[in-house]
């Protein structure tokens, strides 16, 4: 029996599965441990099942020394410095596919939420509906309109799948291929993040990609909050570069008081909430206990995104 530590109450009954097999602790709180924490609940743990809000680095691995296995929460793997883990012979896992369509079905709801003005419409409605009146509202057509996928992978693909029943042209820019990105931008009515957080992708939406996008674009980032510079996001905004944009992830999560974003126009926000539906969010807690019970068992994980462990 090994003992895990779990750093969030995970939906369904997969903890149940770990702690049949384990004895686990989960840290209880709403808000995640801090560093400190974290490391004291880590003194002598084998196993580890992480959120993407917790920082999984070198100087928490060196207060680990016991730690086996690390099974991450979450499709991206952008929290935990994954070279330093493989460096100490740590697998890491991951949860790919069982959000991938959960997740574009959130950006496309995000989509048409920005171009039809769901979220003002909801408040109007409220506050001050007093009769039909022809152009109030107004918004942007999504069916016949181009979008951009930045990063095509497995969401990417999904949401692009969404997109063709709407009608509309997808281009595409990524690692693998498709458009060039500035060619993208320039041509999209909206455009939609999907690659991973990555030293080549952190920024790669600042200013001078905004000021190429069209004046009537909406920019939908359900991706990670670092692959778009934030202040220059609300600065375009502000200057009408672009006409909206609607973000599940932001860099910080939440952002802090004051942040320009939360007082830009035309901007729908939602505190990263993509893959969060019952089902899939149960399915990942699955997955990463399933990662998890292999590693600590001396197999292999079936998900894990540093393999060369194993060699
Ligand atoms: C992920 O899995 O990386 C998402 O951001 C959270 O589900």
């Amino acid at each position: 029996m090994a003992r895990c530590f779990v750093t969030r109450r995970l939906p369904g009954a997969a903890l149940e599965r770990l702690g049949e097999a384990h004895d686990v602790e989960v840290w209880p709180l709403r808000l995640p441990p801090g560093p400190g924490e974290l490391a004291s609940c880590l003194a002598g743990a084998e196993g580890l099942i992480s959120m993407l809000t917790d920082p999984i680095g070198i100087v928490l691995l060196d207060r680990a020394p016991g730690l086996r296995a690390i099974a991450n929460y979450a499709v991206g793997v952008d929290n935990v410095d994954v070279a330093e883990a493989t460096r100490r012979g740590i697998p890491v896992g991951n949860t790919p596919d069982v959000l991938t369509e959960t997740t574009a079905d959130f950006a496309f709801a995000l989509l048409l939420a920005a171009a039809r003005r769901v979220v003002e419409a909801d408040a109007a409605a409220r506050r001050d509906w007093v009769t039909w009146e022809p152009a109030a509202l107004l918004g942007a057509e999504v069916h016949g309109a181009t979008l951009g996928i930045v990063g095509r992978g497995r969401i990417g693909s999904a949401v692009a799948r969404r997109a063709e029943g709407f009608g509309m042209l997808v281009l595409h820019s990524g690692r693998s291929g498709g458009e060039p990105l500035d060619e993208l931008l320039a041509a999209s009515d909206f455009v939609s993040i999907h690659c991973p957080l990555s030293s080549e992708t952190i920024g790669l939406i600042g200013e001078r990609e905004l000021r190429l996008m069209k004046a009537s674009a909406i920019l939908v980032n359900t991706a990670r909050g670092a692959i778009v510079d934030g202040a220059a996001l609300a600065w375009a905004l502000e200057e009408g570069w672009i006409a909206g944009a609607a973000l599940d992830v932001t860099d910080p999560e939440p952002p802090p008081p004051g942040d320009p974003l939360l007082s830009a126009p035309n901007l729908v926000l939602a505190p990263h909430i993509a893959s969060a539906s019952r089902r899939a969010r149960a399915a990942m807690a699955d997955m990463a206990v399933d990662n998890l019970l292999a590693a600590l068992a001396g197999e292999r994980m079936p998900h894990c995104v540093n393999p060369e462990v194993y060699e």
